[in-house]
């Protein structure tokens, strides 16, 4: 063993004593790094993670994810200690949506219900009658009447998508992630080629022309659920490369390829920058100093909190 492997499993006794002694929960995304992954209480996708931070009995929830998703669960748990590991760890897709100007853009359409993804602001979700996430997006878009006009925000990628299988005319507002974005159809069908038994498995935030030739659709977990569950054994993976590690896990001896970015040609996958602020030290930092802390100002939260319960009671396993 070296001392960078002690020094690690220091870190990760430290992280266990600290979580135990300030009955703190850790709430990890699939895109975070492995090592938080692994010592994280529960890692899942956004709806998952809602899921759970609306049912821990913790003083202190550590977000181990991006800023919407610690400030989803504060709204939801106003009396508990919210923490986010790096404060600056954003989302470009909540970026793509400011207030005012979804605001204004809502304003243009006063008879439509607003549904945003869950990935936006505390402030954006205080402005929407609903939010989804992309396992229940199409579940919550059928879940109006077929003549009711829909204003979808803020991921242009999966409202066009969801659009598509709910054969409905939403309104869409002009955002996407970074992420999803760089994926390269030219790498992408080379690597395909090269194996051509291959499942191409995508998240709906990706391009129209990805999604196209996917053998498969859905959110983080349900990626892995499929890809768990198949026959086949090598499968190429459109979203951010994190997820590889659980998947692995999961499956054990089936073969995984990140799908290849545009820019990237030296890991040839796709991070997000966001998701990869937090580390082992500041998730440490964080619980020990109970800092950086999530709130979110109560008249927003209020009405935030209403659209949030009602995606969760229609999202009831
Ligand atoms: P899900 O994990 O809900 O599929 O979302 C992916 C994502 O981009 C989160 O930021
Ligand atoms: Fe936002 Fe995309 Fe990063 Fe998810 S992967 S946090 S949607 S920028």
């Amino acid at each position: 063993m070296n001392s960078e492997t002690i020094a690690d499993n220091d870190l990760v006794q430290e992280i266990l004593q600290l979580k135990a002694d300030k009955n703190a929960v850790i709430l990890a995304h699939y895109y975070q790094i492995p090592e938080i992954q692994d010592v994280a209480d529960y890692v899942g996708d956004s709806l998952g993670l809602s899921q759970e931070a609306a049912k821990t009995d913790a003083d202190i929830i550590v977000f181990a994810g991006v800023h919407f998703m610690a400030e989803t669960a504060k709204i939801i748990n106003p009396n508990k200690k919210v923490l986010l590991p790096d404060l600056d760890a954003g989302c470009s897709l909540a970026e793509s949506a400011p207030t005012e100007a979804f605001e204004n853009f809502i304003k243009q359409y006063p008879n439509h219900k607003v549904i945003t993804y869950i990935n936006c602001s505390a402030e954006v979700k205080a402005l929407s009658d609903i939010t989804c996430t992309s396992s229940n997006a199409i579940k919550v878009v059928n879940s109006y009447p077929k003549d009711q006009p829909i204003i979808f925000a803020p991921d242009k990628n999966l409202g066009k998508y969801v659009a598509k299988q709910t054969g409905r005319d939403l309104v869409l507002w002009d955002g996407a992630c970074v992420v999803h974005e760089a994926f390269s159809m030219e790498k992408l069908l080379s690597i395909y080629k090269e194996h051509p038994k291959a499942e191409i498995v995508a998240h709906p935030e990706s391009e129209s022309h990805i999604l196209k030739i996917a053998h498969y659709i859905g959110s983080t977990s349900q990626m892995l659920d499929y890809i768990n569950n198949s026959s086949k054994s090598t499968f190429i993976i459109a979203t951010e490369a994190g997820i590889l590690h659980q998947i692995q896990q999961q499956v054990g001896n089936k073969t995984l390829i990140p799908a290849p970015s545009k820019e990237d040609n030296t890991c040839s996958c796709s991070e997000c920058i966001y998701m990869k602020m937090n580390t082992m030290q500041k998730l440490r930092d964080c619980l020990k100093f109970g800092y950086p802390e999530v709130d979110v100002p109560e008249k927003i939260r209020i009405k935030a909190k209403l659209p949030i319960e009602r995606m969760l009671a229609l999202s009831k396993k």
